[in-house]
C-alpha cells in the first residue's frame, strides 16, 4: 500500500530527475537567437488540419467560465455554471449514488455459470415454459440495456448541465455496458442462437412493443440540433426521463427480473439468476437516481409540471404497465415458478403505484399489494451491500471461464 513516505520517495526521485534535466540543459549551448514567442493563433495555423482552430477564442471562453462556481448557480438543466468543475457539490444525492454504484462494481465473468450450462444442455433439465422465460428475457434485456445506454450518452447527458449528475450518468452508462455484457456472457455460455436472441426485440411482438414504445422518447433528443431552454423542449427532456427511468427501467424490467430470480430461488439457472441479482441492484439505483433528477427538475422548473404534463406522465406509466402485463401473459401462458400472469399484473400495479407517487402523482390502482415481497428484500440496499461483502471470493478473480 502506498503511504506518504512513498510519495516522499517518489518526489525525491522526481526531483533528482528534474535536477538532472536542469544540469543537462545548462550544458546545452544557448540558442543563437531568442525563440520567437508564438501566439496561440500562430501555433494552430502552423499545424496542418488545425488552421481553423482558434485557441485564443477557446482561452477567452475558458476565462468566461473560470469565475469560481457558486453553488447557487448550479442547476439540473440550462445552467451556465462551469460543467467541468465538479465541486462545490449542490446535489449530494447524485454524488452519493455515484459512490454507492462504484463501491458495488462487479463483472459478469465473476459469476460461475457451470451449473447453468449443465442444466441448459440437459434435455430434461428445464420445461419448455421455463426455457421460454429464459430466452425471452435474455432477448428483451440484451437490447434494452443498450437502448438505455444509448439514451444516456446520445440524448440525455448533453442536456443535464450538472457535473455531479453527469458523474453518475457516466457511472450508469458503464453499468449498462456491463449489463449488456452479462446478457451476452449468459447467451454465449449457454450456447444459444445469438441471432435469434438479439433479434427478439424486432421479431417477438411482446418484446418489440416495449422497445418500440421507448424509442420515440429518445429520438427527438438525439437530434444534434435539439437544445433545451424553451418550455417545449424542456418538457421533451422531462418526458424522456420519465419514459426511461420510470417506465423502461422502472416497469419494463420487473416481470423479467421477477421470473429469473424466482427461477434462481428454486435452484434453477442460479448463475443467470445471480447475474440478474447484481443487475437488479444496479437498476434499482438507476431508477432512484432518475426519480431524484425528475423531481429536482420539477422543483427548479415548476412551469414544466403543469396539468397537461402530469396527465402525460400518468398515461405513460399506465401504458408501460399495460405493455408489461402483456409481456407477462406472453411469457407465462400458464402458471410457472410459483407465479402466473395475474399475480404479475398485481405486482405491476403495485410497482406502477410506486412510480406514480415517486414523482408526485396519485396511485392508479388502490389496494394493489405486492405478491412477491422477496423482490423488495433483494432490492434493499443494506442487504445488498451485505450480499456483496459476502460474495464468494473465487468469483472475484475474474477472467473468462472455460466450459470444455
Ligand atoms: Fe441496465
Ligand atoms: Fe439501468
Amino acid at each position: 500500500m502506498l503511504s506518504w513516505d512513498d510519495f516522499d520517495e517518489k518526489e525525491k526521485i522526481a526531483e533528482s530527475s528534474v535536477s538532472k534535466q536542469v544540469l543537462k540543459r545548462e550544458e546545452t549551448p544557448a540558442p543563437a537567437a531568442p525563440i520567437e514567442k508564438k501566439t496561440a493563433q500562430k501555433v494552430s495555423a502552423e499545424v496542418p488540419g488545425l488552421e481553423s482552430l482558434d485557441l485564443e477564442a477557446g482561452l477567452a471562453d475558458l476565462e468566461g467560465a473560470s469565475a469560481r462556481v457558486d453553488v447557487s448557480e448550479k442547476k439540473m438543466i440550462n445552467s451556465r455554471a462551469d460543467v467541468n468543475q465538479l465541486v462545490p457539490f449542490k446535489y449530494d444525492w447524485a454524488w452519493q449514488k455515484y459512490l454507492d454504484g462504484s463501491a458495488n462494481h462487479w463483472m459478469p465473468q465473476e459469476i460461475n455459470m457451470t451449473a447453468d450450462v449443465a442444466l441448459w444442455k440437459d434435455k430434461n433439465g428445464l420445461t419448455e415454459d421455463e426455457r421460454r422465460i429464459v430466452m425471452r428475457n435474455l432477448g428483451f434485456f440484451s437490447t434494452a440495456d443498450s437502448l438505455v445506454a444509448n439514451n444516456i450518452v446520445l440524448s440525455v447527458y448533453k442536456h443535464i448541465t450538472n457535473p455531479e449528475c453527469r458523474q453518475y450518468l457516466l457511472r450508469q452508462a458503464l453499468e449498462e455496458a456491463i449489463h449488456t455484457h452479462a446478457y451476452q456472457y449468459v447467451i454465449e455460455s449457454l450456447g444459444m442462437d445469438e441471432g435469434e436472441i438479439f433479434n427478439m426485440y424486432k421479431e417477438i411482438p411482446s418484446v418489440a412493443k416495449k422497445a418500440a414504445w421507448a424509442l420515440p422518447f429518445t429520438k427527438s433528443l438525439s437530434d444534434q440540433t435539439f437544445e433545451t431552454g424553451t418550455e417545449e423542449n424542456d418538457k421533451i427532456l422531462l418526458r424522456n426521463l420519465i419514459a426511461f427511468y420510470c417506465v423502461l427501467e422502472g416497469i419494463f424490467f420487473y416481470c423479467g427480473f421477477t421470473q429469473i430470480l424466482s427461477m434462481g430461488n428454486r435452484n434453477k439457472m442460479t448463475g443467470t439468476a445471480e447475474q440478474f441479482q447484481y443487475i437488479l441492484r444496479d437498476e434499482s439505483m438507476h431508477v432512484n437516481f432518475g426519480i431524484d433528477m425528475i423531481n429536482q427538475i420539477k422543483l427548479e422548473n415548476p412551469n414544466l409540471w403543469d396539468e397537461e404534463m402530469q396527465k402525460q406522465a400518468e398515461t405513460m406509466i399506465l401504458q408501460g404497465t399495460q405493455l408489461e402485463i402483456e409481456y407477462a401473459q406472453d411469457t407465462m401462458p400458464k402458471g410457472i415458478l410459483g407465479m402466473n400472469s395475474e399475480m404479475m399484473a398485481e405486482y405491476l400495479h403495485f410497482i406502477a403505484n410506486r412510480r406514480l407517487t415517486q414523482i408526485g402523482l396519485n396511485e392508479a390502482f388502490p389496494n394493489a399489494s405486492n405478491p412477491f415481497p422477496w423482490m423488495s428484500e433483494i432490492m434493499d440496499l443494506r442487504k445488498e451491500k451485505n450480499f456483496f461483502e459476502t460474495r464468494v471470493i473465487e468469483y472475484q478473480t475474474g477472467g473468462a471461464l472455460n466450459w470444455d
